[in-house]
């Protein structure tokens, strides 16, 4: 057993009080300085960002909805450092747009289009993923215009698929009759890094953004295909942003064409069938050589990944990558790899090969969380269990039919159904991995189960489920990576303090740290020089049930470890006033030892985080300010509000942002 000691013994800052002003608020002896913002230029010729929807050349810009951010060292010759806290590289997701305030009126036919061309091309383009050189000087951080580092990738940049998927027919696309390229990656949320200093982009909500009328050439289907598509909700008529509906000005374009998940004729350039099965992977990036393609990597499953965080690199045993897949009841995964770790490889010159070596061989499987605290690793597997040719709700072909279609496998293998599972995060010296069910209006008292136990209500709404969300924590069987079986309990029941504390407010949160619908989760990196050996945990909200009381936060926390409390029984009430009890696993009461260290501005959400190795500087993302606002009359001002000014236009449009937190005293940032 590993013992935890905890140096120093407490959180070291006052926590802060919920609120809902329109600014980001940290505790007393912390600053607050903004980084990067939706727009800016990072290419030299790029012009400066207007911000009143007229600006273009989002391919040379910060993207939208930032989500997801890892910070990779440079030293002064413009090398890989892991050690350098002063120059590096900052990679970001842009999962999603506040699409109105792109344009300088809003969006034109949004919703069932025709979409005018040149609007359909910022949209694409502030998608993807961004790539910036941050350095510090003088005068705090700041990112560098016309760093040779910065590169934007979107759903237009061309890239690999590789794992078990490449060359099926799955994959056979009007752009790649032989199945081993693509176009892009989008809705990128949460993430995960590797130590040979890749990063793991991970496509979420992608079926969205195809359109695919009911029917439209069902004929020319499958079962197993038109099965597969309403499995992973490839339904819509006209798609998130209508971008099929372009004319392009170039005929050959085919980069609106292909959100159109049909056939229009018989030859393969006119069949675009395939094009979903594009989207929903793991995707790795080599943040320091911009002339690589990024690579998918298809071994990890397809579905609405929300984030691929590794377990512990340990030398001899083979590496595993937790997984989510943030839908309603859907499942948690994990990804061991066939090759054990060389330590060595952290080095190699040729990065994306070792992603090669570890990324696209290995067993892929989905979580079961038993009643008694233990639970199983179900593998998914051509052949294995009910994944098999002669299974009778979906007949498999080989492992390129299991990934590409991983939801359907774990639901024959009899996975558990979770409260929407979001980030996962493995505290670095004990290997326990945390994960965030962020909430589920669809659990109800009938289907709540030992590890998604709760359904009620959270006034002033009137709807039920799981209204808050809770962070489940798991440690592997032996400690290690390789298991097969785990055991579980539940960390921390988010809810408001006011809220019944039997059978709601579980882990008797108080007006210090009483939160709802966790999302962004991490660890702080153990490189810091605190000398702390069980790291911060830190929180991120992603809430619409608690924004009655105060907008979205992030907390900190000196978590204890899975089976540090016990069981408790809680009994849910249907709206028909039927009761019923389920007997849940729970951590022992957080206390002190959870705080709230920082409120965001009106209408965001806060995700994406992380720090220099020292710990000293902490980058945190701000997403989608003022989302609910219209160009006329946006509801946030930041992240121009954040200075305190009250003489801000009142048309001022907000936009999703990066900032940096320090201590004043120059400390280690929670501490
Ligand atoms: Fe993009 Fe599930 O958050
Ligand atoms: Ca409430
Ligand atoms: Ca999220
Ligand atoms: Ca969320």
């Amino acid at each position: 057993e590993t013992t935890v000691n905890v140096t120093p013994a407490a959180l070291g800052f006052t926590a802060v009080a919920k609120n809902k002003n329109d600014v980001v608020t940290v505790p007393t002896g912390y600053s607050v300085s903004i980084l990067t913002r939706l727009g800016d230029p990072i290419a030299q010729s790029t012009a400066a960002y207007k911000n009143d929807g007229t600006d273009t050349d989002f391919a040379n810009r910060i993207g939208d909805h930032g989500d997801a951010l890892y910070y990779y060292g440079l030293n002064a010759d413009g090398a890989r450092d892991d050690n350098s806290n002063i120059r590096g590289l900052l990679a970001q997701n842009h999962e999603n747009l506040n699409v109105q305030y792109l344009h300088a009126n809003g969006p034109t036919n949004v919703s069932a289009g025709p979409r005018p061309e040149a609007e359909a091309i910022k949209e694409i383009e502030a998608h993807g993923v961004s790539v910036v050189e941050v350095v510090q000087g003088s005068a705090g951080w700041a990112y560098v215009q016309n760093s040779t580092f910065n590169r934007r990738i979107t759903p237009n940049t061309p890239v690999e698929i590789r794992g078990p998927a490449r060359g099926n027919a799955l994959l056979v696309t009007a752009y790649s009759t032989d199945a081993t390229a693509g176009r892009g990656t989008i809705n990128n949320c949460a993430n995960g890094h590797t130590p040979w200093a890749t990063l793991l982009t991970c496509e979420e909500n992608w079926a969205g953004y195809f359109r695919r009328p009911r029917a439209a050439d069902d004929a020319r289907r499958t079962a197993k295909e038109l099965t597969a598509l309403i499995r992973y909700g490839v339904t819509s008529t006209n798609g998130n942003y209508a971008w099929a509906s372009v004319t392009p000005a170039n005929a050959s374009s085919t980069i609106f064409r292909k959100w159109d998940a049909q056939a229009t004729g018989s030859s393969a350039s006119a069949d675009y069938r395939n094009e979903p099965n594009q989207y929903g992977w793991v995707v790795e990036i080599d943040p320091y050589d911009k002339t690589k393609a990024p690579r998918k990597r298809t071994a990890l499953g397809r579905m609405n990944h929300e984030g691929c965080w590794p377990g512990p690199f340990v030398a001899g045993r083979k590496p595993a990558f937790y997984m989510g897949d943030d839908a309603q009841n859907e499942y948690l995964y994990k990804f061991v790899s066939a090759t054990p770790w060389v330590a060595a490889d952290a080095n190699a010159a040729d990065r994306l090969a070792i992603g090669d070596k570890y990324l696209d061989t290995g067993t892929l499987y989905v979580a079961r969380f038993n009643a008694d605290g233990s639970g199983e690793w179900l593998p998914l597997v051509f052949g294995q269990g009910n994944v098999t040719s002669t299974n009778a709700t979906y007949a498999f072909a080989d492992q390129a039919d299991v990934v590409t279609h991983a939801r359907i496998a774990a639901d024959v293998q009899g996975a558990t159904r979770m409260d929407r599972p979001e980030w996962t995060a493995v505290n670095p010296v004990n290997g326990e991995m945390y994960l965030t069910l962020t909430n589920n209006s669809s659990r109800t008292a009938a289907n709540a189960d030992p590890a998604n136990p709760r359904s009620y209500q959270d006034p002033p709404s009137t709807s039920r489920g799981n209204r808050n969300g809770h962070i489940l924590r798991l440690r592997e069987t032996g400690d290690t990576t390789e298991a097969t079986s785990f055991t579980w309990d539940i960390y921390v029941f988010a809810a408001g303090s006011d809220l019944d504390a039997t059978n709601i407010n579980l882990s008797g949160l108080t007006a210090d740290n009483d939160h709802s619908s966790p999302d962004g989760l991490w660890f702080g990196r153990p490189s810091n020089a605190s000398g702390q050996v069980n790291p911060l945990l830190w929180i991120q909200t992603d809430d619409g049930a608690f924004t009655d009381v105060t907008n979205n936060q992030m907390l900190a926390a000196f978590p204890g470890r899975v089976g540090d409390g016990g069981t408790r029984t809680v009994t849910n009430t249907a709206a028909d006033g039927t009761t019923s009890t389920v007997v849940t696993r729970i951590g022992a009461a957080p206390g002190t030892n959870l705080r709230r260290f920082l409120v965001g501005p009106i209408e965001c959400e806060i995700t994406g985080v992380d720090s220099t190795p020292d710990g000293r500087t902490l980058f945190v993302g701000i997403q989608h300010p003022g989302e609910g606002g219209t160009p006329a009359a946006p509801t946030s001002k930041w992240p121009d509000s954040q200075g305190g000014s009250t003489s801000l236009p009142a048309t001022t449009r907000p936009r999703s942002g990066v900032v940096v937190i320090r201590k004043n005293d120059g400390g280690i940032v929670g501490l």
